[in-house]
């Protein structure tokens, strides 16, 4: 049966993705993956670094069964979660804790609120050393917004006026209230950024 959604974009970036994260994970460990979408990128990851092992989710059901296509097959993946950043607690066995939670363009394809709810989620169910990942599109002080961007931008906006590219310092400014910190910031192809974010007080 063909999926029922698909991504070209996920599909042209999840190599490039998946090439960064291997030079930012550790060999092994547990990832959260924030807001799947089609599944795409945890099938591609979970086949590429079977060391690790993947909890799919997404606010909305929706998605679910192009998740379970994608990632048939796939022992180091367990089945789609319904995960709402911005009801917590995110998971019902609260304790649970991640060595990597990997969140790819939900930042700026949803309110505002759900960058702050990410961010203070991550600094409750990261482990120590564990590392959030966010994938997408961000404005920055320094460095001039190229046009496609500022196109998308827009289009987001006419879309849902609370939609909209965010700023990377008002993004850090939560972080930071959620105790973590900008720890690498990685240029991506089709101007987008990959940034790795880790609690302030580790190592
Ligand atoms: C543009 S898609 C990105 C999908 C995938 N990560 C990718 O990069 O191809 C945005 C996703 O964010 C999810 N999303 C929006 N609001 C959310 C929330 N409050 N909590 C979790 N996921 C949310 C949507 O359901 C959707 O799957």
């Amino acid at each position: 049966m063909a999926p029922v959604r698909y991504s070209p974009a996920a599909d042209r970036n999840k190599q490039p993705i998946l090439d960064t994260l291997r030079r930012v994970l550790p060999d092994r460990g547990k990832a959260l993956e924030i807001a799947s979408g089609t599944g795409q990128h945890v099938a591609w990851f979970a086949q590429n670094l079977p060391q690790w092992n993947w909890q799919p989710s997404d606010a909305y059901v929706d998605g679910f069964s192009d998740i379970a296509l994608h990632t048939q097959g796939l022992h180091n993946v367990h089945g789609p979660r319904v995960l709402d950043v911005l009801k917590w607690p995110w998971l019902d066995d609260v304790d649970a804790k991640f060595d990597a939670i990997y969140c790819a363009n939900m930042i700026h394809i949803s309110p505002w609120a759900t960058t702050k709810a990410l961010m203070q989620g991550a600094g409750q169910i990261l482990s120590l050393h564990g590392i959030l990942i966010t994938y997408g599109p961000y404005l920055e002080r320094d460095v001039p917004t190229s046009e496609g961007n500022q196109q998308f931008d827009t289009s987001l906006r006419a879309q849902n006026p609370a939609w909209g590219i965010r700023r990377l310092e008002d993004v850090e400014k939560e972080a930071v209230e959620a105790g973590l910190r900008l720890a690498q910031r990685m240029t991506m192809p089709a101007n987008n950024l990959l940034l790795v974010w880790t609690f302030s007080a580790a190592v």
